[in-house]
């Protein structure tokens, strides 16, 4: 733990600037700017297409950016890498056949200066259960488990994990996100892609929304929720014309099917004090938080258009 070339600055971990790559005609990332503080857990949050693999591939020195630049505890990826300060769970990637689960991870410990033990990660990761089993032989979930004991194996200051989750049954989320807690805990730092709104929300301090290659959104989870105006109406009222509903306080988006009439509000004091005073027959109020999921479709719907 001494090895002066694993020091690492105490404030930035990542820093990307203009980070651009295009795959023939398509865009994927168009000059992405990202500053990651030690110690924070981020989600990239993107629907399919986004170009969240691509960024992260990028941080990671896999892809070679047509244009910008990423510094890794002030180095380039390949010598963060070299130095073992990355750990990381990508995307795609076989797992070497012929060897068992436990063999795999004590080869790629052998690669890092400060390797955690092997059954720590094993145990960790939830792969102590099929740890003698070979790697070929494993359902997706358990694949999975493998992938993130090699992640972990590394010890590394920094995990980048592309949709870590992806295959794990609920049980595995719940075990997997209380090992990255720990991890997160000790003052290392996490970036892991998703679709999962939920998981952004619940496990990340800063949620950064990619639409179309570029940060739609960038904040803390209650910081997106904010940016859209945060509570949703939906009330019962017959006959009312939207335009009438749109000029209500506070509303941002109406929504009309029938009777049932679906209000978005960054004032709903405001909005609900406006609708019972015009619209004597309202009724069936409810009142809640627009969640992530609703956050997520306006902002990512805003940036359609920005494909010029
Ligand atoms: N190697 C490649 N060759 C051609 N196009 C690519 C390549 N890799 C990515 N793309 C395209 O770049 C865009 C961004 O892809 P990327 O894999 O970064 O998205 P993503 O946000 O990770 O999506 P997902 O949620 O499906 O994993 C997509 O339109 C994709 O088709
Ligand atoms: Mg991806």
């Amino acid at each position: 733990m001494t090895d002066p070339s694993r020091d690492v600055s105490p404030v930035d971990t990542i820093v990307a600037r203009g980070l651009t790559k295009s795959f023939g005609a398509v865009r994927a990332v168009r000059e992405l700017d990202l500053t990651l503080q030690r110690g924070t857990s981020v989600a990239l949050l993107g629907p399919n297409g986004a170009g969240k693999t691509t960024t992260i591939d990028m941080l990671i020195g896999l892809t070679k950016p047509d244009a910008g630049t990423v510094s890794l505890f002030g180095r380039s990826p390949n010598e963060a890498v070299k130095a073992g300060l990355i750990g990381a769970m990508t995307q795609t990637g076989q797992l070497i056949d012929y060897l068992s689960v436990r063999e795999l991870v004590t080869m790629m410990a052998a690669i890092y200066p400060a390797p955690l033990a092997v059954d720590e990660a094993l145990s960790i990761s939830g792969a102590d259960a099929f740890a003698d089993r070979q790697t070929r032989k494993l359902s997706g979930g358990e694949t999975q488990r493998v992938r993130f004991a090699i992640a972990l194996v590394a010890n590394a200051e920094l995990l980048v994990l592309d949709e870590p989750t992806a295959a794990l049954d609920v049980e595995g989320r719940r075990d997997f996100w209380n090992a990255m807690r720990a991890f997160a805990a000790r003052g290392k730092t996490v970036v892991f892609a998703t679709h999962y709104l939920e998981e952004a929300d619940a496990y990340a301090d800063r949620i950064v929304l990619i639409s179309h290659g570029r940060i739609a959104a960038d904040g803390a989870p209650t910081e997106i929720k904010a940016t859209v105006g945060g509570r949703i109406i939906r009330a019962t009222l017959p006959d009312v014309e939207s335009s009438n509903l749109q000029a209500l306080r506070g509303v941002t988006a109406v929504d009309r099917k029938g009777d049932a009439i679906t209000l978005n509000s960054n004032d709903s004091d405001a909005t609900l004090r406006d609708l019972l005073n015009t619209f004597a027959s309202v009724r069936d109020i409810e009142v809640r938080g627009a969640g992530l999921e609703e956050a997520f479709l306006e902002l990512t719907l805003d940036s359609d258009g920005a494909d010029s």
